[in-house]
């Protein structure tokens, strides 16, 4: 387990744990293997937004997989109250969960990875329990934390932004870019700093200088994660 002294960071090596899932026990490390990986989390099952949040999680696994790219929720309650709830979800949202989800009552993982609130004191559970917040990280194959995001229990997460996020981040890791507001594969990227006029000539024929610190290119749509 990790030193919780140490806060995660971007570039933090993933902790690593074991633990019981609905597809059975695992140790993340293992798990994670050669691919990338999105962990995220729940406070609890049989609650409404996490309802919709995993049925539109397993709605757009197939994206997720394309990518190299695995899914793991957790939740703070056994993996068989999951298995009562993913039925549920498939009924509510016709979104069948079969990506595991860490069965976490004792709020382990969730204090592994800080994924509580400690700010607003009514989000406890019946015990007085800080409640699991929604956490999502994006975790790479060389077990790099790429991704932190943080939201409150009132909010449900937007999975079309964590699949964006995967495609910038694998489309930066394969292309000296960057990708600027609101990009989506097929627009324009940010030529990366590091990269000089010169070598973006070669690199990127049809770049543009915006600003000096700001040049845009096309790139091909089988250099990004999403061909
Ligand atoms: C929900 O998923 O709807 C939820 C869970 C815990 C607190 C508030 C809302």
């Amino acid at each position: 387990m990790a030193d919780r002294a140490t806060p995660l960071r971007l570039g933090s090596i993933a902790p690593n744990f074991d633990a019981e899932t609905t597809n059975g026990p695992i140790n993340f490390h293992d798990f994670i293997g050669d691919n990338w990986v999105v962990l995220f989390s729940h406070p609890e099952d049989y609650t409404p937004v996490c309802t919709t949040e995993l049925g539109a999680f397993a709605k757009l696994e197939p994206e997720f997989t394309k990518r190299g790219v695995k899914l793991i929720g957790l939740s703070a309650n056994t993996v068989e109250s999951h298995g009562g709830w993913i039925k549920d979800i498939a009924e509510v949202s016709g979104g069948k969960v079969s990506f595991p989800i860490i069965g976490d009552k004792q709020r382990q993982v969730a204090y592994l990875y800080d994924m509580l609130d400690h700010q607003d004191t009514t989000n406890v559970d019946s015990k007085g329990i800080a409640f699991t917040i929604r956490s999502v990280f994006i975790i790479d194959p060389k077990k790099t934390i790429r991704l932190i995001l943080s939201y409150p229990a009132s909010t449900g997460r937007n999975t079309a932004e964590v699949l964006r996020v995967v495609d910038s981040l694998q489309t930066g890791d394969k292309n000296r870019i960057t990708t600027p507001i609101n990009w989506l594969p097929g627009d324009d990227v940010i030529v990366h700093p590091s990269v000089s006029n010169e070598l973006a000539k070669e690199l990127f024929p049809d770049f543009k200088i915006v600003k000096p610190y700001l040049r845009f290119t096309p790139l091909p749509k089988e250099k990004t994660s999403a061909a």
